[in-house]
C-alpha cells in the first residue's frame, strides 16, 4: 500500500533532518552555546569581553573570551575545572553544572573564530 509505505518512511527522514540541522560540532559540545552566550552576557560581561572577536582589554585584567578560546589551554576539561572554583569575586552565584556546560560550549565555539566575510 503506497500510503502506508510513505508513512513508515517518514520518521527516519525526520530524524535525519534533525541530525543534519544541528550545528556540525554540537555532538561534541558539553552544552548549548546559545544559552551559554546569554549567560555569559549576564554573568561574565562585567569583567570579560564575551563576544566573538572581542579581544580588547577588559575590566580587572580579565582575558577576553576570544583570547581564552584561542589559548592552548582551552579544553572542555580545563574550562570546567576552572569554572568549578570561583575566580576573583566571580561568579558570585555559582554556576550549576548545566550552566557550566553551556558556557564551556560557548567558549569552545569561539575557538578559531574569524570575522565573517
Ligand atoms: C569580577 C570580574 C569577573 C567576572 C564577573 C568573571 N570573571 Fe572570569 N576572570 C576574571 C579575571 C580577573 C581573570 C584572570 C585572573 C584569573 O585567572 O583568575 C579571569 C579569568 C577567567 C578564565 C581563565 C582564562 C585563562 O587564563 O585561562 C575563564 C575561563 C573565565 N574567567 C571565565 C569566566 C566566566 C565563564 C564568567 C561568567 C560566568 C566569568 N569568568 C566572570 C574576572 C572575572
Amino acid at each position: 500500500m503506497r500510503g502506508r509505505r510513505g508513512w513508515t518512511r517518514r520518521p527516519g527522514i525526520a530524524l535525519a533532518l534533525v541530525l543534519a540541522g544541528a550545528p556540525a560540532a554540537a555532538g561534541d559540545l558539553p552544552g548549548d552555546p546559545e544559552r551559554g552566550r546569554a549567560l555569559a552576557a549576564r554573568r561574565c560581561a562585567r569583567c570579560h569581553q564575551v563576544l566573538p572577536g572581542s579581544r580588547g582589554p577588559s575590566a580587572a585584567e580579565a582575558p577576553a573570551f576570544q583570547a581564552v578560546a584561542d589559548g592552548p589551554g582551552a579544553s572542555e576539561a580545563a574550562l570546567r575545572a576552572f569554572l568549578q572554583t570561583s575566580h576573583e569575586d566571580a561568579p558570585s552565584v555559582p554556576l550549576t553544572p548545566e550552566e557550566t556546560g553551556d558556557v564551556v560550549a560557548y567558549l569552545l565555539g569561539l575557538k578559531g573564530w574569524r570575522p565573517p566575510g
